[in-house]
């Protein structure tokens, strides 16, 4: 019933955001506004194929960052945690032709995958896989210049360590872009023991406090679940 116009549940205006509903709202706006060419396709067909856990950025994510590194004119990207570079592929399609993202992925069986998708979507030559631990790679990128625009999505315990290298390796105005803010609601337990909702909450303490940064954050609910993206800009 995806694509069903006419669907019940409608009818009393506001509905509950059931599983069925926001799937149906994520495949309509996807669609609609989206859409998803071969390559992109391709990248999460054969990530799945691989074995990489499925956890890219939905399409309509996607297309939000590729809208962000547009508006914020980017031509330096810099990401954390590639895994099969879905996200890279919708943020090089942002940049300019001159436009380079580094991308850092602990993993060197994703980083094969990725590379090949990039290849696949012809913006390789403009995306340089790290292969290592970010929090090691990330040093190694102070003589560069700066980065316009910097996507954590990697391993949220070390959102911290993250956000205070986007910082280092920013200027003024760079935007930053944490993904999985929300974590289906737990991020708003104070006594989660899941440490990855603790390291997100870190994260988002530090954005909050630290005078480099001034952020907001939105409620996400698309066909990855009950989620969230912080937005932050280096001050
Ligand atoms: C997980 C990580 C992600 O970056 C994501 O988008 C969804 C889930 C995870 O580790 O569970
Ligand atoms: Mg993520």
């Amino acid at each position: 019933m995806l694509d069903g116009c006419a669907a019940p549940g409608f009818a009393g205006g506001m509905s509950e955001p059931t599983p069925d509903l926001w799937q149906r709202v994520d495949h309509y706006l996807t669609r609609t506004l989206v859409g998803e060419d071969a390559a992109l396709s391709a990248a999460v067909d054969d990530q799945n194929a691989a074995g990489l856990p499925a956890i890219e950025v939905a399409p309509v994510n996607g297309k939000f960052l590729n809208l962000l590194t547009r508006i914020s004119g980017a031509r330096r990207v810099l990401e954390i945690g590639t895994l099969g570079a879905y996200s890279t592929i919708w943020m090089a399609r942002g940049l300019p032709e001159n436009g380079r993202i580094v991308t850092i992925e602990a993993e060197p069986d994703n980083a094969r995958v990725a590379q090949r998708n990039l290849e696949r979507a012809h913006v390789a030559h403009m995306v340089e896989i790290r292969v290592g631990r970010a929090a090691e790679v990330l040093p190694e990128l102070t003589s560069e210049e700066p980065f316009d625009l910097v996507f954590i999505d990697a391993d949220k315990e070390s959102n911290t360590i993250y956000l205070d290298w986007a910082a280092r390796l920013g200027r003024p105005g760079t935007v930053v872009v944490v993904d999985n803010i929300g974590r289906a609601g737990e991020i708003a337990d104070p006594a989660s023991t899941n440490s990855q909702v603790i390291g997100t909450q870190r994260g988002l303490e530090m954005l909050a406090r630290d005078p480099r940064f001034d952020a907001t954050a939105l409620q996400t609910l698309d066909r990855k679940g009950y989620d969230g993206v912080a937005l932050a800009v280096v001050v």
